[in-house]
């Protein structure tokens, strides 16, 4: 196949690029940055800027797929400025991506990130993607219009899938570093009392979950998570019993988080139970489908 992927430089599009090469498939890249240097035959690299409307249309010429990972980090700190460009450095590309593609009718798999953030804060609820109660919060208003968007490439008989991704784990980048590494010197804490649920997923399955869903044409919505979330605090725990670390510190209070990040701080408060109902019914096949085996790998893997 040939497949055209935006994001391709962060956590999930560095991996997902070497997946793809491994497996034999030729890629095109649309990229914000410049220069990039063309690493090796398969791979072509072509540039936009979607808050300018600029793209170079032969990005699309010839390909299958477009997966599209683009978006500025949610987790800097919420002002006005960054909060518009959070929103629209995910809504402005997917539009322009549509606006592309429509003009030349071309029949792609179109799969979209999003995220479990779309889902309202519960304690108690086990969300499946058939679940429409959605979180009002600011993340949450960025996911849904993010979707809105994503959802055009219905009208085009597009196969369309939206991937509300978990909280990624991996050793090189993401949430995982700043966790492990206090956790590891047995400064590991959880937030408020812990008892939050964290809908994780391992990079690997994350990767195998877009390979899945274009080998099997899975479409709609799917929640790109490990069937088992635990609770914060055994994360934490888990993750300090890995590094046979002691773990005695009591949880942050919301009170400090809010004072050091503000209203970003609901990103690590928030309680998400996401069940990849999707994925189960499909039999994607885990890798690691509970938190143990995922922390041991990725405690042992060196970077
Ligand atoms: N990692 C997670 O835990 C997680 C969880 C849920 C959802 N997601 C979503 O999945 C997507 C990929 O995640 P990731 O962790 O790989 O993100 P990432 O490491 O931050 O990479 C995102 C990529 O988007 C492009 N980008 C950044 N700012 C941009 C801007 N202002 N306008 C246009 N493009 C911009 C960059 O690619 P170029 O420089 O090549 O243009 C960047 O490498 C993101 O949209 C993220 O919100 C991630």
């Amino acid at each position: 196949m040939r497949i055209l992927v935006t994001g391709a430089s962060g956590l999930i599009g560095t991996k997902l690029c070497n997946h793809l090469l491994s497996k034999g498939h030729s890629f095109h890249i649309l990229t914000t940055r410049s220069p990039w240097q063309v690493e090796n035959e398969q791979t072509q690299i072509f540039r936009w800027a979607p808050q300018n409307n600029e793209i170079d249309s032969r990005a699309l010429e010839g390909v299958d797929a477009v997966i599209n990972l683009t978006g500025a980090k949610i987790n800097q700190r919420w002002t006005t400025k960054s909060k518009a460009a959070i929103l629209k450095s995910r809504t402005e590309s997917t539009r322009l991506l549509f606006d592309t593609i429509q003009k030349t009718q071309q029949k792609v798999h179109f799969i979209n990130a999003s995220a479990i953030g779309i889902y309202r804060s519960d304690f108690n609820k086990q969300y499946t993607e058939s679940d429409k109660d959605f979180s009002d919060a600011f993340d949450g208003f960025v996911v849904r219009q993010w979707e809105e968007e994503a959802k055009q490439f219905e009208k085009l008989s597009c196969y369309t899938t939206i991937l509300r991704i978990g909280l990624v784990l991996s050793n090189v980048g993401g949430a995982f570093i700043p966790l492990s590494v206090p956790t590891r010197w047995g400064l590991g804490a959880w937030f408020g009392n812990g008892q939050q649920w964290q809908s994780w997923i391992h990079i690997d399955d994350l990767i195998g979950v877009i390979d899945h869903c274009l080998q099997h044409q899975l479409v709609g919505y799917v929640n790109a998570t490990a069937p088992n979330p635990v609770r914060q605090r055994d994360l934490i725990r888990t993750i300090a019993k890995s590094a046979g670390a002691p773990q005695f510190f009591p949880g942050l209070p919301k009170v400090v988080m809010s004072f050091f990040l503000g209203e970003m701080h609901k990103l690590v408060f928030d309680s998400i139970y996401a069940k990849p109902q999707q994925l189960l019914d499909s039999h994607y096949q885990y890798k690691f489908s509970d938190i143990t085996s995922c922390v041991t790998d990725l405690m042992q893997k060196k970077k």
